[in-house]
């Protein structure tokens, strides 16, 4: 019997190689709503933008496992999918090189004011004293999240001679001393770092993480970013410390809502945004969607999965 795999949100042909060739399964390149026969569908990759509800999965009676081309599974109702018995696989190794590089940029832009310069003159400007920035040498980085794309982001920051603390309660001693980094809580991060990364999954713990209560502990002047998961800073708390002229200025690739219905972060004069691209490079979306359909193929041949 041939499964039928919907591969979805522009996943290319080239990204799933894996499934192209195996023998049983038919793949499908598509909108779900623009399915025909839902009903016959066995697997599904997606990427951010097909949200997997509890409805979506009734209109799947067939579906037997869901794959992320991708780390962060919160447009998959997990809790609906473990109800109906259906595999859930992502590709957590696939983009932390092009989520950590793509940090790194919004951190080098934030710190001289490149969009706004750039910006400025092309609009005939010649403002040189405006748009004087900071070095990040010698500055202290604060890292909330130390898993992959944190870890990645640490290495970078000692390569500039930054100083670097990290907060995880799940990050091993071990590590610390591999990284130079020192662990350290919360609040001591946020009071002491000239710079804020978050790179934590949206969960319950981490849902406005950084909010209004502990932001005030920070720097004078610090900068704040968040190419994680939007919601992981209150958007309100941020706004709130970017008005009263607390926080110099930060950048967002995320937001609780996407794209933003509020325009008060996107247009303020302090914040450089970019659409929810940190892991949208050529390479990163070929090894997520590979990996993605590595695991579908090992759940059609009935072999061990590496993501479930
Ligand atoms: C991820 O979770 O993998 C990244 O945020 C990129 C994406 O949503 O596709």
């Amino acid at each position: 019997m041939t499964a039928t795999v919907l591969v979805c949100d522009g996943i290319t042909s080239e990204g799933v190689e894996p499934l192209v060739k195996l023998e049983g399964v038919e793949l499908i390149f598509g909108k779900l709503d623009e399915i025909t026969q839902p009903e016959n569908i066995q697997g599904i990759m997606v990427r951010s933008a097909t949200k997997i509800t509890e409805e979506v999965l009734n209109q799947l009676p067939a579906l037997q496992i869901i794959a992320r081309a991708g780390v962060g599974v919160d447009n998959i109702d997990l809790n609906a999918a473990t109800k109906r018995g259906v595999l859930v696989v992502n590709a957590p190794e696939g983009n932390t090189i092009s989520t950590a590089e793509h940090t790194w940029a919004m951190m080098m832009a934030l710190v001289r004011n490149i969009p706004q310069a750039n910006q400025s003159v092309k609009q005939g400007e010649w403002n040189r004293k405006k748009y004087t920035g900071q070095e990040l040498y010698q500055k202290t980085l604060g890292i909330v999240g130390m898993g992959r794309i944190g870890s990645e982001l640490a290495k970078r920051a000692k390569s500039f001679s930054m100083n670097v603390l990290v907060f995880d309660p799940y990050f091993p001693k071990e590590k610390q001393k591999e990284l130079s980094v020192t662990s350290v809580d919360l609040d001591t991060l946020i009071q002491q770092s000239d710079v804020i990364t978050v790179h934590t999954p949206l969960t319950k713990d981490t849902h406005k993480l950084l909010n209004l209560d502990n932001l005030k502990y920070a720097k004078k002047g610090a900068f704040i970013l968040n190419c994680a998961r939007g919601g992981i800073i209150d958007e309100e708390a941020l706004l709130h410390y970017l008005d009263n002229e607390h926080l110099s200025g930060c950048a967002l690739d995320v937001f609780e809502q996407e794209p933003p219905v509020s325009r008060s972060l996107v247009d303020h004069p302090k914040v450089i945004v970019t659409p929810h691209i940190a892991a949208s490079t050529v390479q990163a979306q070929k090894n997520v969607a590979y990996m993605a359909s590595d695991e579908i193929r090992s759940h059609f041949l009935h072999q061990p999965l590496k993501h479930a």
